[in-house]
């Protein structure tokens, strides 16, 4: 069954080289470059996809902003229920789609299923929650020195087309939290999946298409970022840009694309901050899940660890014996395996591994871990460090984290807010109260009281401050970033 569903993306070979789909079609690209894409788990080959021209995204921008208008004016209900068809095709394919994220991403076979069983459920809440959203009137006269001459319609509509671009990590569940929103809310989208998660991209672009998403109003086009990115976020026709990846190049999309509405979920390199209260064993168990789970691979993976001398002594021990008891690194494919399989890529572990070194050369020590294999990094935990280090100072996305110690708790406020990234924050207190007070004062989009970052569930509000992100998702937040306010005012002649 997947074989026939799926027949159309690719040439059938082995490895198999995907298609683009231009909006009506999948077809080949008339540039002749593919990318290829291979497993991190052992560097084989497992796909190419298509390099794109710019012509090419020009023809489907084109039809994309050319069809989105009967797109918005098809009723509510038929979206949604394209929608739960395709949810419904998700955990149809549940088994086919987990298999391949692990071998396209390098995800343990329990991270995989919980993202396309995620994805499944996140589109259906899309869907209900869509029809809770409506417009308003507005009366003149509570403004002072107006009567009730005039009334506001105001109602939602949608961006135009939204340009969606997904990072590798979550290469299925955050396309569908990109492209689920913007339909329901009657955009046009034009999917731009990343290399590495590509395939599982075309996968999920064809359930769209075979749910019912009509001719033009979903397209997916395949090609580096450094190639098609500029062009497509740049795009004339491109009404709104949704962007999950590092904040550096959010940082440069943001730049590329004046004036166009921006949701971007970037870096976190999130802190956990530990109070000397804290149950150090619930902490420890925290830090060890919020650090090390998909290698660290995660925008909402706790970065650094900040306490007092004594405060991390106890717990350095605890998180360095919970490390030995809860993960095992491994071939993501072996049920052995336990949340850290290899990073994305060799070239990135070696990257981190460069990070880790020029920061034990500046002082910071290895508690355990720091060594490299090819694309497989041990979970590593290090102390002493400071946070101008390249661990801390510098986006890095692994298996790390770094303990640093503060002299007390404002200096702590002081660290979590002089970083760039503010993304989220966790702060470990037995009093809630105290959580409360400590967590006002941090300058990130959320802060976990008693529990490590992180997006879900997924309907509540999700946002990043300074680099980490612009705009707000989550269920309700994203349906209503992927649509505008259009208010007609009715003027009553006086
Ligand atoms: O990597 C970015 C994701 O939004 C993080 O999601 O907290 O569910 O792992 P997560």
């Amino acid at each position: 069954m997947p074989a026939e569903f799926f027949a159309e993306i690719s040439d059938q070979k082995t490895p198999p080289t995907y298609n683009y789909f231009n909006g009506s079609q999948w077809v080949p690209s008339s540039s002749g470059k593919t990318t290829q894409v291979a497993s991190p788990i052992d560097g084989s080959v497992i796909g190419f996809l298509q390099v794109v021209t710019t012509a090419e995204i020009d023809a489907v921008m084109d039809k994309a902003a050319a069809s989105q208008p009967a797109w918005e004016a098809t009723p509510l209900h038929q979206r949604v229920k394209i929608m739960h068809l395709a949810a419904d095709w998700v955990r149809h394919f549940e088994e086919y789609l987990t298999t391949l994220l692990v071998n396209e991403v390098g995800k343990t076979a329990d991270d995989a299923k919980s993202e396309i069983k995620r994805t499944a459920d996140l589109m259906d809440y899309f869907a209900d929650e869509a029809q809770s959203i409506h417009g308003e009137e507005i009366d003149s006269d509570n403004f002072p020195g107006y009567d009730k001459g005039r009334i506001a319609l105001i109602e939602r509509v949608a961006h135009g087309v939204v340009v969606a671009i997904a990072p590798f990590n979550y290469p299925v569940n955050l396309a569908g939290s990109k492209i689920a929103p913007a339909l329901l809310m009657g955009n046009n989208v034009v999917f731009k999946p990343p290399t590495q998660g590509g395939i599982s991209g075309v996968h999920l672009a064809q359930i769209f298409r075979k749910a019912g998403v009509p001719e033009g109003v979903i397209s997916c086009v395949t090609g580096k970022g450094e190639e098609i990115g500029d062009y497509l976020v740049g795009h004339p026709k491109a009404g709104m840009i949704a962007f999950t990846g590092s904040s550096d190049t959010g940082v440069a999309i943001a730049g590329k694309a004046p004036m166009k509405p921006l949701l971007f979920e970037c870096g976190g390199n999130n802190p956990a901050v530990v109070l000397p209260d804290a149950d150090m064993s619930l902490a420890a168990r925290e830090i060890v899940k919020g650090a090390f789970s998909y290698a660290g691979q995660r925008c909402t993976a706790i970065k650094y660890v900040l306490g007092t001398r004594e405060t991390l002594e106890t717990l350095e021990t605890l998180v360095v014996k919970m490390l030995a008891e809860l993960v095992k690194m491994g071939d993501p494919r072996s049920p052995e395996t336990k949340m850290v399989g290899p990073v994305i890529s060799a070239e990135v572990a070696e990257h981190i591994e460069k990070f880790i070194n020029e920061s034990v050369a500046a002082g910071a020590k290895v508690a355990v871990g720091g060594k490299r294999n090819g694309a497989y990094l041990e979970p590593t935990v290090l102390t002493s460090v400071r946070p101008e280090m390249p661990v801390v100072a510098q986006e890095i996305f692994g298996p790390v984290a770094s303990f640093i110690a503060v002299a007390d708790y404002t200096e702590a406020i002081r660290i979590v807010n002089a970083s760039r990234f503010g993304l989220q924050a966790s702060v470990f207190t037995k009093d809630e109260g105290t959580g409360l007070v400590f967590a006002k004062q941090l300058n990130v989009g959320s802060v976990q009281i008693n529990g490590s970052p992180q997006r879900g569930p997924d309907h509540f509000p999700f946002l990043g401050v300074k680099h980490s992100g612009i705009g707000v998702q989550g269920v309700r937040y994203s349906l209503e970033a992927m649509s505008r306010l259009r208010p007609i005012v009715i003027n009553k002649p006086q």
